[in-house]
């Protein structure tokens, strides 16, 4: 089906760099730069100084950059990782990939960690913590950090969604041990396949990193130093991603005009809630995902995909409901309240403003049936 309102417009996203793309993809090719070459290293450069770290490692998605990150920082089985559980599955995933446990807990008004249950979670296992910035908007890393460093724990952010947003001025991935990108095509820099990053101000981590992406190998030796993985970012994915990052902050502008004129036209409406404004001051928000509770979700979201509006459910089922995951028993009410509230409404940069109105309208239109 063609969307009126796609929610994220991919043929028009790279119309608007189609001649810059072009030549760095016929530059790739022409000079047999693949794997492991210059635009790699640009690229890396430019995210480890955009985000404010002294290293950045390009990986293959951002599950590897949550899986290496915990290999290199130690986590095995016996450990315990505090997480979330209203997060894409990656998050947990990475946990249970090194044989450690992970223990959820509840989430905010936010949408992130509520971090007056961390505390209380923490067990003598405990090593580390996943707090994941959803929705652009990053948890509240002050409390997230006193806490941690107060229980000698480690902190692994999850920031596939928030490339670009602060907390008191200072940029999601730089807080933690390590800090974790996603590039797949639909976030806010997106590639044209997958890719990930790790971001750290640790040079043993990211020398261990360095070593686990390219299979333990230390090229210049010969020497095989870890069993790793396959997990280097391409080259083409890199100068690709290179060119959209000059882009990056005018594209967050506009992703922050999108979201006011979601909250204005949205906001005196009694059966939504818009996300709940921040602390102004504290939080730069990059409106990676525009996400409402509504009442009569389902009903909501059938009746906005038949008006031609793609809108997107992340996630319906709280991640502790599913059965093959067998992550036991947890008491997460506000996790499970929001999965049946939540729906991601169109917020992209190739979206108008009359778009948006359209999709304010027929919200509007929904609930005045
Ligand atoms: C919160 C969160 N964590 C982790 C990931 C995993 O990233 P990737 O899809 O690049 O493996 C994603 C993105 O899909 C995500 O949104």
């Amino acid at each position: 089906m063609k969307y009126k309102v796609p929610f994220v417009d991919y043929p028009q996203h790279y119309r608007r760099l189609e001649s810059e793309i072009d030549a760095a993809i016929k530059a790739v090719l022409t000079g047999g730069d693949f794997i492991m070459r210059q635009q790699l290293r640009d690229f890396e450069n430019h995210i480890a100084a955009f985000v404010g770290t002294d290293y950045a490692i390009g990986l293959n998605s951002g599950t590897d950059a949550l899986h290496l990150s915990l290999l290199a920082a130690g986590i095995g089985p016996g450990d315990e990782v505090i997480t979330v559980a209203h997060t894409f599955v990656a998050t947990v995933a990475a946990i249970v990939y090194c044989g450690a446990t992970p223990i959820l807990v509840d989430i905010g008004n936010d949408f992130n960690l509520n971090t007056e249950q961390l505390e209380p979670a923490i067990s003598p296992r405990t090593k580390a913590i996943i707090p994941v910035h959803l929705n652009g908007r990053l948890s509240n890393m002050e409390v997230v950090m006193g806490i941690a460093n107060r229980h000698k724990l480690m902190v692994i952010e999850d920031a596939a969604q928030a490339l670009g947003a602060t907390f008191d001025g200072q940029k999601a991935g730089s807080f933690g041990l390590t800090g974790c990108f996603s590039f797949y095509p639909a976030k806010i820099l997106g590639g044209i396949g997958d890719g990930g990053m790790v971001v750290t101000n640790n040079k043993e981590i990211a020398e261990k990193i360095y070593l686990l992406r390219d299979h333990g190998q230390q090229r210049e030796t010969g020497d095989i130093l870890y069993y790793g993985c396959n997990s280097r970012l391409d080259n083409l994915q890199a100068a690709i991603l290179d060119i959209k990052l000059k882009y990056l902050p005018q594209w967050i502008e506009r992703r922050r005009e999108l979201g006011a004129l979601y909250e204005e036209g949205l906001s005196g409406l009694p059966q939504i809630k818009t996300p709940p404004p921040p602390q102004p001051g504290r939080y730069f928000d990059v409106f990676t995902n525009y996400v409402v509770r509504a009442e009569a979700r389902d009903k909501l979201v059938a009746y906005l995909k038949e008006g031609g509006i793609e809108i997107l459910v992340s996630w319906p089922k709280p991640m502790h409901h599913h059965k093959a995951l067998d992550l036991g028993h947890f008491h997460l009410p506000e996790t499970e309240q929001i999965s049946k509230e939540v729906l991601s409404l169109p917020l992209n940069t190739e979206i108008d403003n009359q778009q948006v109105a359209f999709v304010i309208e027929s919200i509007r239109n929904f609930y005045a049936e």
